[in-house]
């Protein structure tokens, strides 16, 4: 998720490495730390909390000779923001050193088995555990040892490899989290996106997942996990650095977008138990005795983070059986709300900075509400002061529209649905047919991301409309809401979100062959009342684009503008419906020429009131 850089070559390998990490600040992280060596000396390590700057301090004017070396700013999934969980990390004899990106899903099985074997540990992080492992298969060869013990790790890594007793050797390996490598003249780069590299070449080798690459100044050996040999090719990269830090996408939020079967999977990690139909949610066992006996359940939140909370409202309903209220932080913090011993509070923030949010978790805390939080950055104040909590692990959401955050929100909604459901009356069979069903989400996201060009065309038939009316019902009423949102946000259109029962309350008043109705009806318990609220829609003149569900041939018959998403569980098909709406939102902001990743008067996360 966060930022990693390797270097083998004749240049300062420290500058080389603090300069690849000032390329990497923009997407966000809470500490750094680099590892340099040189044949016959000890391997240096230096970490530090905060900004790059705050290495850069700590290092000092220390000559650090050597001509190998890793650095790594980290994104913190597992364990706080300090000085002793921040990479690269090492193992017992402080012979192997490594960056990490990525979760180790199965780190607590392999930390107990090492801890057995003898090996001590200094940090809280997942990470660690492969430093250990490493150590337990080296024994002079290094990629043989990192094969090894890659073979026994379930979970995603961009993974960057030194050792003290096999010098002049950078061992690289990836599953899920991306990382190239950049081929220079008698140096080679390693890092996790190529705006690190470009300054040094623009020759770049990208790993797939299973794959890794052995550096050393002979040059790059290529193999897969079973050791066999890799012929890879050379992409040589046309991008400036802008450029490159998006991943050659033309915006941040496009990226994010894409990123989502990734995110969605990162979010699931470790944390899905299919055969019980349950979730493991570490995060949250200090409190799960006191969740059991609760009867009612306040979440609040802002913006996007608040209309996930609508969501999740639906789904704890129906599958766990509590009663959910969902308030907006802003409105909630100036209410006098009837709060008892048995009520919680769950607190959705992707930033962990919401100031309405914050206030109104410290006023619950005061009333002595068990509290939790769905944040997305580690050691953010509401991170810090709810009691107990589950984090998104999605790595940095940079454009101001929260796209992945939204979906990973929903995602951690419908864990939590599962673990307080199996807490009451939820039976095994539902559970598993949740479990499954989540576990085939990043395939089925997947699939709705290959539609991106269908959305396209129906953004450039409705960018200039200046109204825009956005309807659904039951699970997809938020999606409504967030898919006006996400529009308004960035192309200032005057986009609304509504109830789809709600139209002929008042809002069908506006409707006219200028102002289109996107409409999100999938084969769900409450599609016929959709498809009547369309038809009552259509029959005033108004244009409809519709999402709709594969194989739905009703829906052609009232409109050919239809985005198809795949079947799944009526209570998770937002996290489907939603993706097509950023998408639409996303192209008609940037056909209008706007400003996608900073959209005018807004801020990525509002810290004042
Ligand atoms: C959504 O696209 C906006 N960026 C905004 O509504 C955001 O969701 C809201 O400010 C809450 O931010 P948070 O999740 O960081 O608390
Ligand atoms: N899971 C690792 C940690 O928490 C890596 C985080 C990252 O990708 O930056 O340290």
């Amino acid at each position: 998720m966060c930022g990693i850089v390797g270097y083998l070559g004749s240049k300062k390998t420290l500058q080389v490495l603090l300069d690849g990490l000032r390329r990497l600040e923009y997407r966000g992280y809470d500490s750094a730390g680099i590892s340099i060596g040189a044949r016959g000396k000890e391997i240096k390590n230096i970490k530090s909390v905060g900004k790059i700057a705050a290495l850069a301090q700590a290092i000092g004017n220390q000559e650090i000779d050597g001509d190998f070396g890793i650095a790594h700013t980290r994104w913190a999934t597992h364990g706080g923001v300090t000085e002793k969980n921040a990479h690269p990390h090492h193992d017992c004899k402080k012979n192997i050193f490594l960056a990490h990106n990525g979760i180790i899903e199965n780190y607590r099985e392999l930390r107990a088995k090492l801890l057995e074997e003898g090996h001590k540990f200094y940090s809280e992080t997942d990470t660690e555990v492969l430093a250990h492992l490493i150590e337990k298969f080296f024994s002079g060869n290094l990629e043989n040892a990192v094969i090894s013990a890659l073979k026994l790790v379930k979970g995603s890594y961009g993974l960057a490899v030194i050792a003290k007793d096999d010098p002049e050797k950078i061992v690289v390996a990836k599953n899920s989290s991306p990382i190239l490598i950049g081929m220079g003249n008698d140096e080679y780069l390693v890092a996790s996106d190529a705006s690190a590299i470009l300054d040094h070449t623009k020759e770049v080798v990208y790993l797939n997942d299973g794959e890794i690459a052995v550096i050393t100044l002979q040059g790059v050996e290529f193999t897969n996990l079973a050791n066999q040999k890799l012929d890879k090719k050379k992409e040589v990269l046309e991008w400036n650095i802008s450029e490159a830090q998006k991943g050659g996408y033309p915006h941040f939020m496009i990226k994010e977008i894409f990123e989502q079967a990734d995110s969605i999977k990162n979010s699931l990690a470790g944390r899905l138990m299919v055969k019980e139909g349950n979730a493991k949610l570490g995060g949250i066992e200090n409190i799960a005795e006191k969740l059991r006996d609760i009867d009612r359940l306040i979440i609040t939140g802002c913006g996007t983070a608040y209309l996930a909370g609508l969501v999740g409202e639906f789904m704890l309903e129906e599958y766990a059986g509590i009663p959910v209220e969902v308030e907006m932080a802003s409105e909630l913090r100036y209410r006098k709300p009837v709060l008892d011993k048995n009520t919680a509070l769950l607190c959705i923030s992707q930033s962990g900075e919401t100031i309405d949010t914050l206030v109104a978790l410290r006023e619950a805390k005061m009333k002595g509400l068990p509290t939790m939080g769905v944040v997305n950055v580690v050691g953010s104040t509401i991170a810090r002061e709810t009691e107990a909590g589950i984090y998104n692990h999605i790595g940095p959401e940079v454009s101001v529209a929260s796209t992945k955050a939204f979906t990973s929100q929903l995602t951690i909604l419908s864990l939590l649905t599962l673990f307080l459901g199996r807490q009451r009356q939820m039976s095994l069979v539902t559970g598993q047919r949740i479990a499954k069903e989540l576990n085939a989400l990043p395939k089925l996201i997947q699939k709705v991301l290959e539609q991106e060009p269908e959305i396209k065309k129906l953004a450039k038939k409705y960018y200039k409309s200046n109204n825009f009316l956005f309807i659904g019902r039951k699970y997809n009423y938020p999606v409504a809401l967030e898919g006006a949102l996400k529009l308004k946000e960035i192309s200032y259109m005057n986009a609304q979100g509504c109830a789809a029962g709600e139209t002929k309350h008042g809002p069908i008043a506006m409707i006219d062959k200028d102002f289109p109705t996107f409409a999100i009806a999938p084969k769900d318990s409450v599609y016929e009342k959709m498809i009547s609220n369309i038809e009552e829609i259509k029959a005033r003149g108004g244009s409809i684009l519709a999402i709709a569900t594969q194989g739905d041939k009703e829906i052609a018959k009232i409109t050919k503008d239809v985005i198809y998403i795949p079947k799944t569980l009526e209570m998770l098909t937002p996290i489907l419906s939603v993706i097509p709406l950023q998408i639409f939102a996303y192209h008609c902001a940037a056909l209008r020429g706007y400003d996608v990743d900073k959209p005018r008067n807004l801020a990525k996360s509002v810290t004042v009131e």
